[in-house]
């Protein structure tokens, strides 16, 4: 079922031992972010509630936004030199996120269902940030900060609705 990450031959000027432990850690996130993504049409399509309309609405918008950045993920794996791994069967063994509760019925349920998911894939993004650096490969850190941005920015629009007035 899992494989040694493989990595094409390149001109580009990174190591092939370093190209291959960024592909490691996109890979883990790349998991994730497709879980992700499906965690956010389990939302989308299940909310209920006073809220539902633009609940519904809301789950979507950011579905699309995690598909860009699902994207963008997979093409900086295959950009050097990596073989992004997409199928569903690698998503299921190896996301990092919570399960989504299947039970969730209200808008609040949705809300902190997917707050937890957000909130976890923020903290493995930024660890990468820094572990990218580390190695030496500056555009896959610019790669974690984008995706880590954007996902605090949805997590702030999840989390104003939970606020009591
Ligand atoms: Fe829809």
């Amino acid at each position: 079922m899992t494989q040694e990450t493989y990595i094409f031959a390149s001109h580009l000027d990174l190591a092939q031992h370093i190209r291959k432990e960024s592909a490691g850690l996109l890979q883990a996130r790349l998991s994730d972010s497709l879980d992700l993504e499906a965690q956010l049409k389990q939302a989308h399509w299940n909310v209920k509630g006073r809220d539902f309309f633009q609940l519904h609405e809301l789950f979507d918008k950011l579905h699309g936004e995690i598909e860009d950045l699902t994207d963008t993920l997979a093409e900086r794996i295959t950009t050097i030199g990596g073989i992004a791994d997409g199928r569903v069967q690698t998503t299921s063994a190896k996301t990092t996120l919570y399960e989504y509760p299947l039970q969730a019925k209200g808008g609040a349920a949705h809300l902190k269902a997917v707050a937890a998911a957000l909130a976890e894939f923020g903290k493995h993004l930024r660890a990468d940030i820094d572990k990218a650096a580390a190695i030496g490969d500056a555009d896959t850190a610019d790669v974690f900060t984008e995706v880590s941005r954007a996902v605090d920015k949805q997590l702030w629009f999840v989390e104003a609705h939970l606020v009591e007035e």
